[in-house]
Protein backbone atom coordinates (compact mmCIF):
# COMPACT_ATOMS: atom_id res chain seq x y z
CA UNK A 1 0.00 0.00 0.00
CA UNK A 2 2.63 2.31 0.80
CA UNK A 3 5.24 1.50 -2.11
CA UNK A 4 2.10 1.98 -4.30
CA UNK A 5 1.39 5.37 -3.26
CA UNK A 6 5.00 5.91 -3.47
CA UNK A 7 4.92 5.04 -6.75
CA UNK A 8 1.64 6.91 -7.44
CA UNK A 9 3.20 10.43 -5.91
CA UNK A 10 5.94 10.36 -8.55
CA UNK A 11 4.08 9.31 -11.35
CA UNK A 12 1.68 12.33 -10.74
CA UNK A 13 2.42 16.15 -12.30
CA UNK A 14 4.40 18.44 -10.45
CA UNK A 15 1.59 20.51 -9.61
CA UNK A 16 -0.63 17.67 -8.27
CA UNK A 17 1.98 16.82 -6.11
CA UNK A 18 2.64 20.24 -4.13
CA UNK A 19 -1.47 20.49 -4.10
CA UNK A 20 -1.12 17.22 -1.83
CA UNK A 21 2.04 18.08 -0.11
CA UNK A 22 0.79 21.66 1.04
CA UNK A 23 -2.23 19.96 2.85
CA UNK A 24 0.03 18.76 6.00
CA UNK A 25 2.30 22.05 6.36
CA UNK A 26 -0.27 24.91 6.38
CA UNK A 27 -1.45 25.39 9.80
CA UNK A 28 -4.65 26.79 8.18
CA UNK A 29 -5.05 23.92 5.94
CA UNK A 30 -4.60 21.60 8.62
CA UNK A 31 -6.83 22.93 11.55
CA UNK A 32 -9.85 22.84 8.64
CA UNK A 33 -8.98 19.68 7.77
CA UNK A 34 -8.96 18.40 11.38
CA UNK A 35 -12.09 19.75 12.10
CA UNK A 36 -13.14 17.93 8.97
CA UNK A 37 -12.15 14.80 9.84
CA UNK A 38 -14.17 14.83 13.28
CA UNK A 39 -17.42 15.64 11.31
CA UNK A 40 -16.84 12.76 9.46
CA UNK A 41 -16.15 10.94 12.71
CA UNK A 42 -19.25 12.18 14.30
CA UNK A 43 -21.41 11.69 10.89
CA UNK A 44 -20.35 8.27 11.02
CA UNK A 45 -21.55 7.62 14.36
CA UNK A 46 -24.82 9.19 13.89
CA UNK A 47 -25.24 7.48 10.31
CA UNK A 48 -24.29 3.90 11.65
CA UNK A 49 -27.16 4.17 13.99
CA UNK A 50 -29.35 5.07 11.14
CA UNK A 51 -28.59 2.13 9.29
CA UNK A 52 -28.54 -0.10 11.77
CA UNK A 53 -31.37 1.50 14.31
CA UNK A 54 -30.85 -1.15 16.97
CA UNK A 55 -27.50 0.06 18.08
CA UNK A 56 -28.96 3.43 19.06
CA UNK A 57 -27.75 5.18 21.95
CA UNK A 58 -29.74 8.75 22.48
CA UNK A 59 -26.20 9.85 24.59
CA UNK A 60 -24.21 8.83 22.11
CA UNK A 61 -26.09 10.44 19.32
CA UNK A 62 -26.67 13.37 21.19
CA UNK A 63 -23.14 13.94 22.00
CA UNK A 64 -22.26 14.15 18.29
CA UNK A 65 -25.43 16.25 17.18
CA UNK A 66 -24.24 18.90 20.37
CA UNK A 67 -20.31 18.33 18.78
CA UNK A 68 -21.51 19.55 14.86
CA UNK A 69 -23.60 22.17 16.02
CA UNK A 70 -20.99 23.61 17.88
CA UNK A 71 -17.78 23.24 15.72
CA UNK A 72 -19.50 24.75 12.86
CA UNK A 73 -18.42 27.67 12.39
CA UNK A 74 -14.89 26.54 13.54
CA UNK A 75 -13.14 25.73 9.94
CA UNK A 76 -14.19 28.93 7.94
CA UNK A 77 -11.50 31.41 9.05
CA UNK A 78 -9.33 29.05 8.40
CA UNK A 79 -10.30 30.05 4.11
CA UNK A 80 -8.37 33.35 4.19
CA UNK A 81 -5.42 32.64 2.43
CA UNK A 82 -6.19 31.57 -1.06
CA UNK A 83 -2.84 30.64 -1.60
CA UNK A 84 -3.24 28.06 0.55
CA UNK A 85 -5.73 25.55 -1.52
CA UNK A 86 -5.10 22.17 0.26
CA UNK A 87 -7.73 19.59 -0.48
CA UNK A 88 -10.66 23.24 -1.20
CA UNK A 89 -11.08 24.65 -5.26
CA UNK A 90 -10.35 27.89 -5.97
CA UNK A 91 -14.10 28.54 -6.27
CA UNK A 92 -14.04 29.59 -2.15
CA UNK A 93 -12.17 32.53 -3.88
CA UNK A 94 -13.91 33.17 -7.00
CA UNK A 95 -17.20 32.45 -5.77
CA UNK A 96 -17.29 33.85 -1.91
CA UNK A 97 -21.01 34.32 -1.89
CA UNK A 98 -22.27 30.80 -2.21
CA UNK A 99 -19.52 29.31 -0.34
CA UNK A 100 -21.00 31.75 2.69
CA UNK A 101 -24.29 30.66 1.97
CA UNK A 102 -23.26 27.00 2.42
CA UNK A 103 -21.41 27.54 5.26
CA UNK A 104 -24.59 29.50 7.07
CA UNK A 105 -26.88 27.34 6.19
CA UNK A 106 -24.57 24.06 7.38
CA UNK A 107 -24.35 26.19 11.02
CA UNK A 108 -28.10 26.15 10.35
CA UNK A 109 -29.15 22.74 10.14
CA UNK A 110 -26.18 21.35 12.39
CA UNK A 111 -28.33 23.62 15.25
CA UNK A 112 -31.39 22.10 14.22
CA UNK A 113 -30.46 18.63 14.29
CA UNK A 114 -29.16 19.37 17.30
CA UNK A 115 -32.06 21.10 19.18
CA UNK A 116 -34.05 18.12 17.88
CA UNK A 117 -32.13 15.53 19.22
CA UNK A 118 -31.60 17.13 22.36
CA UNK A 119 -35.31 16.93 23.01
CA UNK A 120 -35.90 13.29 20.96
CA UNK A 121 -36.04 10.01 23.04
CA UNK A 122 -36.22 8.11 19.74
CA UNK A 123 -34.43 7.61 16.59
CA UNK A 124 -37.54 7.71 14.65
CA UNK A 125 -37.48 11.67 16.09
CA UNK A 126 -34.72 12.67 14.86
CA UNK A 127 -33.56 11.14 11.68
CA UNK A 128 -35.82 13.99 9.33
CA UNK A 129 -33.46 16.40 10.77
CA UNK A 130 -29.88 14.35 10.21
CA UNK A 131 -30.64 14.00 6.36
CA UNK A 132 -30.15 17.61 5.83
CA UNK A 133 -26.47 17.53 7.37
CA UNK A 134 -25.66 15.27 4.92
CA UNK A 135 -26.81 16.81 2.30
CA UNK A 136 -25.09 19.77 3.49
CA UNK A 137 -21.64 18.38 3.75
CA UNK A 138 -22.27 16.74 -0.04
CA UNK A 139 -23.44 20.31 -1.43
CA UNK A 140 -20.83 22.60 -0.04
CA UNK A 141 -18.48 19.53 -1.36
CA UNK A 142 -19.24 19.62 -4.58
CA UNK A 143 -18.68 22.66 -5.67
CA UNK A 144 -15.56 23.91 -3.10
CA UNK A 145 -13.31 20.68 -2.09
CA UNK A 146 -11.75 18.66 -4.79
CA UNK A 147 -12.83 15.44 -5.70
CA UNK A 148 -11.00 12.27 -3.77
CA UNK A 149 -8.14 11.04 -6.34
C1 LIG B 1 -19.28 25.03 3.57
C2 LIG B 1 -18.50 23.97 2.97
C3 LIG B 1 -18.33 22.65 3.65
C4 LIG B 1 -19.20 21.97 4.47
C5 LIG B 1 -20.57 22.38 4.94
C6 LIG B 1 -18.53 20.74 4.82
N1 LIG B 1 -17.30 20.67 4.23
FE1 LIG B 1 -15.99 19.13 4.38
N2 LIG B 1 -14.66 20.17 3.26
C7 LIG B 1 -14.87 21.41 2.69
C8 LIG B 1 -13.67 21.83 2.02
C9 LIG B 1 -13.49 23.14 1.27
C10 LIG B 1 -12.72 20.82 2.19
C11 LIG B 1 -11.26 20.81 1.72
C12 LIG B 1 -10.41 21.42 2.85
C13 LIG B 1 -8.93 21.41 2.57
O1 LIG B 1 -8.38 20.34 2.22
O2 LIG B 1 -8.31 22.46 2.69
C14 LIG B 1 -13.37 19.77 2.98
C15 LIG B 1 -12.76 18.59 3.36
C16 LIG B 1 -13.40 17.58 4.04
C17 LIG B 1 -12.78 16.31 4.38
C18 LIG B 1 -11.33 15.90 4.06
C19 LIG B 1 -10.42 16.39 5.18
C20 LIG B 1 -8.98 16.01 4.93
O3 LIG B 1 -8.40 15.29 5.76
O4 LIG B 1 -8.41 16.42 3.90
C21 LIG B 1 -13.71 15.58 5.06
C22 LIG B 1 -13.55 14.17 5.63
C23 LIG B 1 -14.91 16.38 5.16
N3 LIG B 1 -14.68 17.60 4.51
C24 LIG B 1 -16.07 15.99 5.79
C25 LIG B 1 -17.18 16.80 5.95
C26 LIG B 1 -18.40 16.38 6.61
C27 LIG B 1 -18.66 15.01 7.19
C28 LIG B 1 -19.24 17.45 6.58
C29 LIG B 1 -20.63 17.56 7.13
C30 LIG B 1 -20.88 17.09 8.48
C31 LIG B 1 -18.55 18.53 5.87
N4 LIG B 1 -17.32 18.10 5.51
C32 LIG B 1 -19.10 19.77 5.64
C33 LIG B 1 -16.03 22.13 2.74
C34 LIG B 1 -17.15 21.82 3.49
Amino acid sequence: MKIKSLLLTAALPLTLTLAACSGGANPDVSARQDVMKDWKDAMGVMGGMAEAPDTFDLAKFQENAQFLAESANKPWAHFSDKNELGGATDAIWSNPDEFKAETENFQKVTAELNTVAQNATTLDEILPALKPVGDSCQSCHEDFKKPND
